[in-house]
């Protein structure tokens, strides 16, 4: 895998843009197949994950593209087939998404089982037991989940947990449903109302989304459409708090700061200057951030996925942080690897206990997951010294040309393979 060489110490400063959400292109790529007209999708990052859900898309038997201005265009007209297989799903779990769209559409799926990652054992019983309610037919053998019924059935799916990706899957399979189906405790993130936007442009009938109720009325069929994908609130998120571990003055263009609250709150807290106007969100930080606890929940909760880099941050305040992780069982992979670098961590059951030092010394580190590899980058963005990141391609999954726009800001960075 690739390697990045960071040189620590230069307070990042300038103006950078942010691409567009993976976490509601993913999905909007997955609704495409509820149609047999073309649908053009624009803004789409090219990342890792991206390119691997257009090779999930063609293996259904769509034609999908991937232009490279960002624009996807689908067609999944005739001959689509049911079967999603293993080498793709166990490259990336988002390819869970097929199941309800292929349900809603074909009437039956055959789809790999996501193993767990490194973040946790990431069940999808939530998945199987409400599209079960919707009179799918779920059997889980040999490593795969056959879903066959002839057309679902509207129904009430209430969800133990707001699982992103449980409503996504229901939602994506009610819009073909018979009858009105309402979901209770949806997940109320912005990519859910993104999803709900693009169905609805489709010709599906849907109201609620963003709240914890949603209720669909299922059509007979859908319709080709165009969207535009949000920017990515995590890639904003990951770009200012890089600024503010820096000591430096960033504004990340196009950033939606009413997706990012409790993050902008808790930097306000730390002593971050934060400026919201119509360009984006702008960070100013001199001196060393003030300790802050933090815990993660739900949307619109502080997002678990810009928890990593919100531990890097912490590691150089002055006192100690209590970091609680609420929504994954296993999301501090980073913790022996910042230690590495000088900081003071510790973790009891799923709280980390930071204790904030002066200053973190670059060392060799290995990325262990996606966002712990933000974190690692940003880490080693301010600490004295040279840092080597191996493993770096799980930071292609979701950030695309991350090194590039880090360099704009004045960061000594360089990437190798
Ligand atoms: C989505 O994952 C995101 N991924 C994650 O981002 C994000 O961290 C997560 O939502 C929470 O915001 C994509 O959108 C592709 P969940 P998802 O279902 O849908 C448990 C990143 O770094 N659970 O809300 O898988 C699950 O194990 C990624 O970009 C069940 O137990 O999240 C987890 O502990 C990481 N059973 C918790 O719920 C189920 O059936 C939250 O999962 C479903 C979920």
């Amino acid at each position: 895998m690739s390697t990045y060489i960071i040189q620590g110490g230069s307070p990042l400063r300038g103006t950078v843009g942010v691409n567009g959400a993976k976490n509601a292109a993913l999905k909007l790529m997955a609704a495409t197949i509820l149609t047999e007209e073309t649908c053009v999708i624009t803004n789409v990052p090219d990342i890792t994950d991206v390119r691997t859900m257009i090779e999930v898309l063609n293996c259904l038997g769509a034609e999908a593209e991937f232009r490279p201005d960002g624009t996807i265009v689908v067609t999944a007209d005739g001959g689509l087939t049911d079967r999603a297989p293993y080498e793709l799903v166990s490259q990336m779990r988002a390819s869970i998404m097929v199941l309800g769209p292929l349900l809603a559409r074909l009437g039956r799926a055959h789809v790999a089982l996501p193993g767990g990652c490194n973040i946790g054992s990431r069940q999808i019983d939530m998945h199987l037991a409400s599209l079960k309610r919707l009179g799918a037919k779920i059997t889980t053998e040999h490593g795969y989940i056959e879903g066959e019924d002839g057309r679902l059935r509207g129904a009430v799916i209430p969800l133990d947990f707001p699982s992103v990706g449980a409503t996504e899957n229901v939602l994506m399979a009610a819009v073909l449903a018979e009858g009105r189906t309402v979901i209770e405790n949806a997940a109320r993130e912005p990519e859910i109302i993104e999803l709900a936007a693009f169905l609805t442009a489709m010709g599906a009938n849907i109201n609620g989304a963003g709240s914890s109720v949603i209720e669909i009325d299922g059509v007979e069929r859908l319709h080709g459409a165009e969207h535009v994908v949000l920017p990515d609130r995590i890639e904003a998120g990951t770009l200012l708090i890089a600024g503010a571990m820096t000591g430096g003055d960033v504004t990340v263009q196009g950033a939606v700061a009413g997706h990012l609250e409790l993050l902008l709150e808790k930097l306000k807290e730390t002593g971050a200057g934060i400026t919201v106007s119509d360009e984006g969100v702008r960070v100013t930080m001199t001196g060393r951030p003030k300790a802050v606890d933090v815990a993660t929940l739900p949307y619109p909760g502080f997002p678990t996925d810009l928890q990593p880099m919100m531990a890097a941050y912490l590691a150089v305040a002055d006192g100690a942080s209590v970091l609680t992780e609420n929504v994954f069982e296993n999301r501090f992979l980073y913790i022996d690897e910042l230690n590495r670098m000088g900081a003071d961590m510790r973790l009891d059951d799923h709280h980390a206990i930071i204790r904030g030092v002066e200053k973190l010394s670059g060392a060799p580190v290995r990325v262990p997951d996606l966002r712990a590899g933000a974190a690692l980058l940003i880490a080693g963005l301010a600490a004295e010294g040279e840092t080597v990141v191996y493993d770096a391609g799980h930071i292609d999954r979701g950030y695309q040309d991350i090194d590039s726009k880090l360099r704009d800001l004045g960061a000594c960075i360089t990437r190798e393979g």
